[in-house]
């Protein structure tokens, strides 16, 4: 990356230089890394939407092109021939693996998808109303009990390794074991005979007793769901992991943070609020034309779950492939919907509404992935937890990545606009 341009602010008659850095894709930024101290300003970016808080080399996006590659590959190319644990490799270690690499980076995983049974003491702590993603958070934190050398962030390499692989591995028992505790069901243990996504979809809803795999159409359609949430460079859950990570606090606490990021509705929540919003639609009649009605008017808070992004501006290149892996699934499985249905006729509408397009109110990723997780009988308070699992490896790779370049602890600056001095008065005299 070349850093020798500068850019001029001039300023209260002083003129301040301000470095550029250019990136790899030649994006250029300004290196205010010295501002204050130059010339006492500061820059204030309510949600730092014009703000880089890092030079990362993980995810390149383009949101005007609708362009996502993880570490230079695109992700129609990783969807159509990776998988989610070569994917995590590359996204974690930086390089497709070899065949060997590959081959020992599985079986470490395999070895340790079991979780300390003391986790089922936790987990029977948590009211069977508790949402899914409460609970994995909580129980990834108390991996920190079970693995206490993981608090430690600067130890070997190896052993930062093994805090890794322990994750990777243990995340879809954990995450299976919220849904039990949610059901009320008992909880099924991991049969490592199984690949990862199959794996999961067994201690999920267990593996048919007359069946040697789970079906090939499911485990398939979830690995390409995986593999396109794996990571999103600095979304709102990835900058929680960093900066959480930036304290020196453990990886199990950096992830633990990023998953409580992504439950909110407006981030990894947004594809639960399009399933509850199908099901709205279709408990009040299914008329579509009524709620594009109700999105337009100004006076009306109903706003269209699933659609737009804050960083595509005119399609979300996830959800391109996405679109077609749900057609695949429905018409495979053969899958008979009303809500579904209801899915289909709205992304049609709204694909040809003029107020839409020009707004780039298009369908997303989480439009989709939702009626895919439904199509595979994924429970809807479950979805967010499809995308942490999908997540995980690109928060490892970012926390590892803020790690390995020794950032300092994130501490951004702030505009104070309360009350200036002022004594203090008696309680009386108030
Ligand atoms: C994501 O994949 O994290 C979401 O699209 C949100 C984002 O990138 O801001």
């Amino acid at each position: 990356m070349s850093e020798s341009r500068k850019a001029e602010l001039h300023y209260d008659g002083k003129k301040y230089e301000i470095p550029v850095t250019v990136g790899s894709e030649n994006e250029h930024a300004l290196d205010i890394s010295k501002l204050r101290s130059e010339s006492g300003l500061i820059t204030i970016d309510r949600g730092f939407k014009n703000t880089g808080s890092t030079k990362s080399a993980i995810t390149f996006l383009n949101g005007e092109e609708g362009i996502l590659r993880y570490r230079g590959y695109s992700i129609e190319e990783l969807a159509e021939k990776s998988n989610f644990l070569e994917v995590s490799y590359l996204l974690i270690y930086g390089e497709l693996p070899s065949k060997t690499q590959l081959d020992d980076f599985v079986n470490e995983i395999t070895s340790h998808t079991l979780v300390h049974e003391d986790v089922k003491a936790i987990l029977d702590g948590f009211p069977s109303r508790s949402h899914p993603m409460g609970v994995l958070s909580s129980l990834v934190s108390s991996l920190t009990a079970f693995y206490p050398k993981s608090l430690d962030p600067n130890r070997s390499l190896d052993e930062i390794n093994g805090t890794i692989i322990r994750l990777i591995a243990k995340l879809p028992t954990l995450a299976a074991w919220s849904f039990k505790n949610r059901m009320r069901q008992p909880i099924m243990y991991p049969k490592n005979k199984l690949n990862y996504t199959s794996n999961f979809l067994h201690m999920m809803f267990g593996l048919p007793t007359t069946e040697t795999e789970i079906n090939p159409v499911i485990a398939s359609a979830l690995d390409k769901l995986l593999i396109l949430h794996a990571d999103h460079e600095q979304n709102c859950s990835a900058a929680t992991v960093r900066i959480v990570g930036s304290s020196h606090a453990s990886l199990y606490a950096s992830i633990s943070a990023g998953i409580a990021a992504l439950w909110g509705p407006l981030h990894g929540g947004a594809n639960q609020a399009v399933i509850e919003m199908l099901e709205e639609m279709k408990d009040s009649g299914g008329d579509v034309e009524k709620y594009i009605s109700r999105a337009k008017d100004k006076n009306d808070s109903f706003r269209l779950m699933g659609f737009g992004h804050r960083v595509y501006k005119n399609f979300d290149p996830r959800a391109t492939i996405i679109k077609k892996a749900a057609d695949d699934v429905l018409d495979q499985l053969g899958i008979k919907d009303p809500v579904l249905d209801l899915a289909k006729k709205l992304e049609e509408v709204v694909l040809k509404d003029e107020y839409f397009k020009t707004r780039g109110l298009y369908p997303n990723v989480d439009f989709y992935s939702g009626i895919i997780y439904r199509a595979l009988g994924i429970p809807t308070d479950m979805f967010t937890v499809m995308f942490a699992l999908g997540r995980l490896p690109g928060w490892i790779a970012q926390w590892k990545e803020m790690r390995e370049t020794t950032e300092p602890i994130g501490r951004p600056r702030q505009v104070y606009t309360g009350e200036n001095l002022r004594s203090y008065s008696d309680i009386n005299k108030r």
